[in-house]
């Protein structure tokens, strides 16, 4: 190969400098040194999109570094697109970029493939050919996990390959690798976060600038944070795919992620952020799995966070995930959840460990998705427990509080504050807004008086529910 690693390497450490006389002869000799025994391990990446130019900037201007790491040097060979016109905002050393994946698949000498295309096919199908062409695979790709984790495993486990995949929750937070190494001393006890940058980036511009949704939606897209189709990230799929794959490293279940309950951020209004605020509270949608005696609670939704927590406090795209053990403790991870280059740092981060041989050793250990049955059950939605916060518009007239407060009276709810804000002087019906913070109850027992609260005739149909939590552990 021409192209000579050396030159990226040298030039990207004077860049990186003031000047390049900074750099001592002696870091140069080592360098050298370094990577004149250094083996290659060939890698290549399927899909150039927002994740995948990121990969191949890391490691074509920090090949030195990424060396160092993996104890051999990883070397770009090929990078496959569907469409060759687009452009990639990167300039790749001559004859990378191709739309042929068999030029991939038919060369053996490539060992590591980041496989960056996102939704579930042609994904599956590439997967399993670069499973199958002898590849080890690293992936930022929640959804095909969630999907098809088990197939896609077995085949690996089969074929005597490995799947990394780091990237696929959290984005650039260590996550995976701390829940499945760093926690193993402990039985995890709970798990509470931010799992999805979009999301949060929506409802950060709506709170602090009060954007409108469609305006900042579009801003995330442009961003690189959404899915090609955002519709996931906003419902809450793609949060219940990250969380049903945390949950089966952390608790060992095997869960589909269409059996959590979730909802997005169609559940609330702009107002609602407003009067969360004025109770002392900010809305985030957040992702739990909570251990019970009667089994687990997994759950994704908008949840209201006292101000001034952490999970409160996580802006824009960023994520963070509260992890509690029952040895360590609570711990508190934070960082960008999405974007190109965080979500970049965690696939080339598996690809140095899968090329220096680890994540061999913790593939074969964990038996992700294998046949091993966890003994704990997935509870119920309906039997989960918490506060909730209710907002009603309500005809201005004697008698509806009353009403209100009977029917959550009748379902052993009990009210920990009422607001009713004034009626504006043009509003026309006189319905104003109602907030109700309620003390611990059932979801079953929230659900169904929230649905009588609906049909009662001087309450409007936008009613609102939604979860609140004090500790946002
Ligand atoms: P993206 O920008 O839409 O890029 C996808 C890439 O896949 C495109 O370059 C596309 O080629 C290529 N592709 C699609 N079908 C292909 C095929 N049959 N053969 C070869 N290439 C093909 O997506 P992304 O944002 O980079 O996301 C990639 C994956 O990472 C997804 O699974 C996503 O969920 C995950 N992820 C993304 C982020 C983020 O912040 N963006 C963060 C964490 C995880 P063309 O460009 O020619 O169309
Ligand atoms: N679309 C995802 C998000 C990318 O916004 O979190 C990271 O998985």
């Amino acid at each position: 190969m021409a192209r000579s690693i050396w030159f990226t390497c040298l030039s990207t450490r004077f860049a990186s400098r003031a000047t390049w006389f900074t750099i001592s002869l002696l870091e140069i000799r080592n360098l050298v040194g370094l990577l004149s025994v250094m083996e290659k391990t060939r890698v290549a990446i399927v899909g150039m999109g927002t994740v995948g130019t990121g990969v191949a900037r890391l490691l074509l201007d920090h090949g030195d570094r990424l060396a160092r790491h993996a104890g051999r040097i990883l070397w770009l060979e090929k990078a496959t697109v569907r469409d060759l016109k687009k452009d990639r905002n990167i300039n790749l050393p001559a004859g990378i970029l191709t739309d042929d994946l068999s030029s991939i698949l038919n060369d053996r000498e490539i060992e590591v493939v980041a496989h960056l295309v996102g939704g579930l096919e042609p994904a599956r199908t590439i997967m399993l050919q670069l499973l199958e062409a002898g590849k080890d695979v690293v992936t930022a790709n929640k959804a095909l996990l969630a999907e098809h984790g088990e197939e896609l495993f077995d085949r690996a486990r089969a074929l005597g390959r490995t799947i990394a995949f780091e990237a696929s929750v959290g984005g650039g937070i260590p996550i995976i690798a701390n829940i499945s190494q760093c926690f193993s001393a402990n039985q995890i006890l709970s798990l509470r976060g931010i799992l999805n940058g979009t999301s949060n980036y929506i409802i950060s511009q709506m709170d602090e600038q009060g954007a409108d949704y469609a305006v900042a939606l579009k801003l995330a897209q442009e961003l690189g944070y959404a899915e090609a189709d955002p519709t996931m990230d906003v419902d809450g799929s793609d949060a219940a795919q990250k969380l049903a794959i945390l949950a089966h490293l952390a608790f060992g279940v095997r869960v589909r992620w269409r059996d959590i309950y979730r909802c997005g951020l169609e559940a609330f209004q702009l107002a609602d952020l407003k009067y969360a605020s004025e109770l002392g509270y900010r809305i985030k949608l957040i992702a739990t799995a909570q251990l019970r005696s009667d089994g687990l609670e997994l759950h994704v939704s908008p949840t209201l966070i006292r101000k001034g927590r952490p999970l409160a406090e996580v802006r824009g795209a960023y994520n963070a995930v509260t992890v509690v053990g029952d040895a360590v403790g609570d711990m508190f991870f934070h960082g960008q959840g999405a974007g190109q280059m965080p979500t970049a740092s965690a696939v080339v981060a598996d690809m140095i460990d899968t090329a220096a041989g680890r994540t061999d050793i913790t593939f074969r250990r964990l038996e992700l998705w294998s046949d091993r049955e966890s003994k704990i059950e997935l509870l119920p939605y309906a039997q989960t427990t918490g506060r909730y916060y209710m907002r009603f518009f309500v005809a201005d007239e004697p008698g509806v509080l009353s009403q209100i407060t009977g029917i959550l009276g009748r379902h052993q709810i009990s009210i920990a504050s009422i607001i009713q804000h004034e009626p504006t002087i043009d509003q026309q019906p006189r319905k104003v807004p109602l907030v109700i913070m309620t003390h611990e109850a059932t979801e079953k027992a929230a659900a169904a008086a929230n649905d009588e609260i609906r049909k009662l005739p001087s309450v409007s149909n936008e009613c609102v529910k939604l979860r609140v939590t004090e500790g946002g552990k």
